[in-house]
């Protein structure tokens, strides 16, 4: 645990120099398929996690691995892009860095983003799911271990881990542009391995509505610290068994290059909506 909280120190520290103090009160995380939209951002700062004392590394494809810090709108907005995963090894303490580096650099608002499978018979690949809860099956937890005091309460409420207000302002903003898209739940697996249909079927009838290997840990760091979370997910395929094909990497980057201009859109959009409240 010491360990961890050394790494937040000298994470926060060296990016904290590197920005003259600066401080953010927005952040966001981009996962598979998002990534791009942050290369037409103004940048002020563009670390490599490499360069971070501190900071996890990542090695998946479609997964860069820098940190950004863009101005938008005249604010500043920290950028993940690229994420840490359960499946690449590291330990579910370890994938509480970010968020709370994050939150050290003044982030309260911090939109999460994702690509998932469909369970939900209703939710087809490019259409958008806004995170209304989520299901976290990988029965590991990013707070296990000594709480921390300065990082939230030992048993922290969970009964509202993506912010309702947030959740529907942006539900709005995705009607507005036409975009499809539901309000439903997500489900959090170890992963590599996508799932098997019967698995499912048994998510379906748990109550999730989409799938993926992500965000969870990111959720639960930032509930945990009081921020306020807003959750995107891409449906990027079917889950596994609702088609007539084997599922791969490639399909689901497929469809994220496919749709990558109208997230774009979406993202800038929701650039002005957390101005406000910034
Ligand atoms: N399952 C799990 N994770 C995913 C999927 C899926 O079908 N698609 C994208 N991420």
């Amino acid at each position: 645990m010491q360990e961890i909280l050394d790494r937040i120190e000298n994470a926060y520290s060296f990016i904290e120099e590197k920005t003259g103090g600066l401080r953010i009160g927005r952040g966001i995380i981009l996962g598979s398929g998002f990534s791009e939209w942050s290369n037409q951002l103004k940048h002020l700062y563009n670390i490599p996690y490499s360069d971070i004392p501190g900071f996890p590394t990542t090695s998946v494809a479609g997964h860069d691995g820098n940190l950004i810090i863009a101005e938008v709108n005249g604010i500043p907005l920290i950028i993940m892009q690229g994420r840490f995963h359960y499946y690449e090894g590291h330990s579910m303490p370890t994938l509480s860095i970010p968020v709370r580096v994050f939150k050290k650099l003044g982030v309260n608002t911090l939109i999460l983003t994702n690509a998932s499978g469909s369970i939900n018979k209703h939710y087809l690949p490019g259409d958008l799911m806004i995170i209304r809860d989520h299901i976290n099956l990988v029965q590991n937890n990013p707070l296990i271990g000594r709480n921390t005091q300065a990082y939230g309460t030992r048993f922290p409420d969970a009964s509202e881990v993506y912010d309702r207000d947030l959740h529907d302002k942006a539900l709005r903003v995705a009607n507005e542009l036409g975009l499809t898209a539901h309000s439903g739940v997500y489900v959090f697996t170890s992963g590599p391995a996508f799932e098997t249909p019967a698995e499912i079927r048994m998510m379906r009838v748990i109550g999730a509505d989409a799938v993926g290997m992500s965000t969870v840990p990111e959720a639960i760091t930032a509930c945990h610290a009081s921020i306020d979370v807003l959750g995107l997910s891409l449906i990027a395929n079917l889950g596994s068994g609702m088609a007539d094909h084997a599922l791969t990497h490639e399909d689901v980057m497929r469809t994220m290059d496919k749709v990558a201009p109208k997230l774009h859109f979406f993202l800038e959009k929701l650039m002005d909506l957390t101005s406000e409240t910034s």
